[in-house]
């Protein structure tokens, strides 16, 4: 396992629109494997692949219900119970804001083997997986940010 660079928000890369994912290799275990060690050096709740260079449509997020949750090529089914709260991002190091999300989602997603799932989230866990969503398609949390 090795730990990877995560980008900040100057870096083009974070604004491009991540791919499905389609080949559930070796490879792709080993890019996971390493977003695990960096998201658990960097004390965050989610990760995004893009924000380690990898533009693939899978993020890391350590849920407060579920424990460690590969998300791969998420769907989300059902958004519910929008509420504000404070948000932070590890490509946006200092910066925090109040942002509107569902308190309440299922997702359709693979995982590493991929092997479909339909989850519901709740809480801060739905809030953590609609911001890596949003990560796959290049937006970020300052764009929603209440100013
Ligand atoms: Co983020």
């Amino acid at each position: 396992m090795a730990r990877l660079t995560i980008i900040r928000q100057d870096n083009p890369l974070i604004r491009k629109t991540s791919k499905v994912v389609d080949e559930f290799s070796p490879h792709l275990h080993e890019i996971l494997e390493n977003m695990h060690e960096t998201l658990l050096h960097a004390n965050g709740m989610g990760l995004a692949a893009v924000q380690v260079g990898v533009l693939y449509r899978m993020a890391i997020i350590f849920s407060e219900e579920y424990g460690p949750v590969e998300i791969i090529n998420p769907i989300i089914k059902v958004a519910k119970n929008p509420r504000f709260d404070t948000e932070g991002c590890l490509s946006c190091p200092g910066i925090s804001g109040r942002v509107r999300r569902p308190h309440l989602v299922t997702l359709e997603y693979q995982d590493r083997n991929g092997q479909k799932h339909n989850r519901t989230f709740h809480g801060m866990d739905a809030v953590c997986c609609c911001h890596e969503i949003d990560h796959m398609n290049g937006i970020l949390f300052i764009d929603k940010m209440e100013k």
